[in-house]
């Protein structure tokens, strides 16, 4: 809530102007539901029954991820693209419209593919299967944009690209690894364990872990570092920036080679292999000290090391680095007015 008194008090300007009202109104929409949709979660302890926990657990867990964190997304890159100057604002308002549409009609009742096994009904099973398993559609939607952010980038490709290159170019690259993870984690990884008849062999295993880290770090996480990196470029001047900018590179491939060497040296070998074990010996043996505890299954756990090393070393900390020296540098001297977000 608090967090939403920020945003209120940095979006009043753009809400008493007519031409901004909308977009910045369906900002503030996006935003409000986060905190609201967690409300449920303070309505439960520890003897409140299981299936009534899931139910309000993933009532929380997915109406985020797979709806209004993606809403806000959405609605956060228009905003960034009509601050370029690179998309009209009629089209940017059509697209949330379009893309808000898509993803609470399949959100929504997708939320049942959590449901699948905790006691609710068939029906369940064959809405929330198809339902969810529409939700690829607005990702695909959302990774072919990126594509077109890499076209618009190219030289001589648009009229526009010089204001797309400099000075945003960080954020552009982190926008484009929100569209990769978006397609890769959750449109591959989420896909391949949404189906009921694979969900029912596969739930709890690694595949899931490896579709989770892909999809949340992948692409809510980039999309976090991607507007802090907006905000350091929007704040510090040009010589500052040449500085900078060295961080915020080996930033962005730390994060990303290191969340890609988590996912293919650990977590989907390991959640194939724990799969297979499902199929061959039992849910029951797949998950005891007996599988996870064996050679090979160690073996992949320690996998993750490397991985996680370049995530912290090469990612995590350059960025860290960045973003507390821009603003220790400005926080004395940078005039409030300078600070907008729309
Ligand atoms: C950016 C979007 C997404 C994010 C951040 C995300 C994140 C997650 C996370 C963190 C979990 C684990 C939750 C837990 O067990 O506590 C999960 C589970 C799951 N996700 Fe996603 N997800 C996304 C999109 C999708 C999509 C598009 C699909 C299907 C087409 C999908 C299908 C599933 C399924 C079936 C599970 C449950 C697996 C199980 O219980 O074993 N997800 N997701
Ligand atoms: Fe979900």
């Amino acid at each position: 809530m608090f967090w939403f008194g920020l945003l209120v008090r940095a979006l009043a300007p753009a809400l008493r102007d007519p031409e901004r009202r909308e977009i910045a109104g369906l900002f503030l929409f996006a935003a409000i539901a986060i905190p609201v949709f967690y409300l449920p979660a303070m309505f439960f302890d520890g003897t409140t029954h299981f299936s009534v926990v899931d139910a309000w657990r993933f009532w929380i867990i997915h109406l985020w991820v797979e709806g209004f964190f993606e809403f806000f997304v959405t609605v956060m890159v228009a905003i960034i693209f009509l601050q370029f100057g690179v998309v009209a604002r009629l089209t940017a308002t059509r697209v949330i419209y379009l893309d808000a549409i898509l993803y609470f009609a399949g959100g929504f009742i997708g939320t049942g593919h959590h449901w699948y096994w905790t006691g609710q009904t068939s029906f369940n099973l064959a809405l929330s299967a198809l339902f969810s398993a529409l939700e690829v559609v607005p990702l695909t939607l959302i990774t072919l944009d990126a594509w077109d952010f890499v076209r618009l980038s190219r030289p001589g490709s648009d009229p526009a690209r010089e204001r797309v290159e400099v000075p945003h170019k960080w954020t552009f690259y982190f926008l484009m690894a929100v569209g990769f993870w978006n397609f890769v984690g959750a449109g591959i990884f989420g896909f391949l364990i949404n189906l009921p008849i694979v969900s029912y062999f596969e739930t709890g295993t690694l595949l899931t872990i490896n579709h989770g880290h892909a999809a949340m770090m992948g692409v809510f996480g980039m999309l976090g570092i991607g507007l802090i990196v907006f905000a350091i470029r929007q704040t510090v001047d040009e010589a500052q920036w040449l500085v900078l900018e060295k961080y915020v590179r080996v930033g962005f491939w730390g994060l990303n080679g290191g969340l890609l060497l988590m996912v293919v040296m650990s977590l989907f070998p390991a959640g194939v292999l724990q799969l297979v074990d499902v199929l061959e010996n039992g849910y029951w043996h797949a998950r005891s000290l007996a599988y996870t505890g064996g050679d090979l299954a160690r073996l992949l756990e320690w996998c993750r090391l490397p991985g996680d090393l370049v995530f912290i070393v090469f990612g995590v900390v350059p960025i860290a680095i960045a973003a507390v020296r821009a603003y220790l540098k400005n926080r004395k001297t940078l005039p409030a007015a300078d600070v907008r977000i729309l």
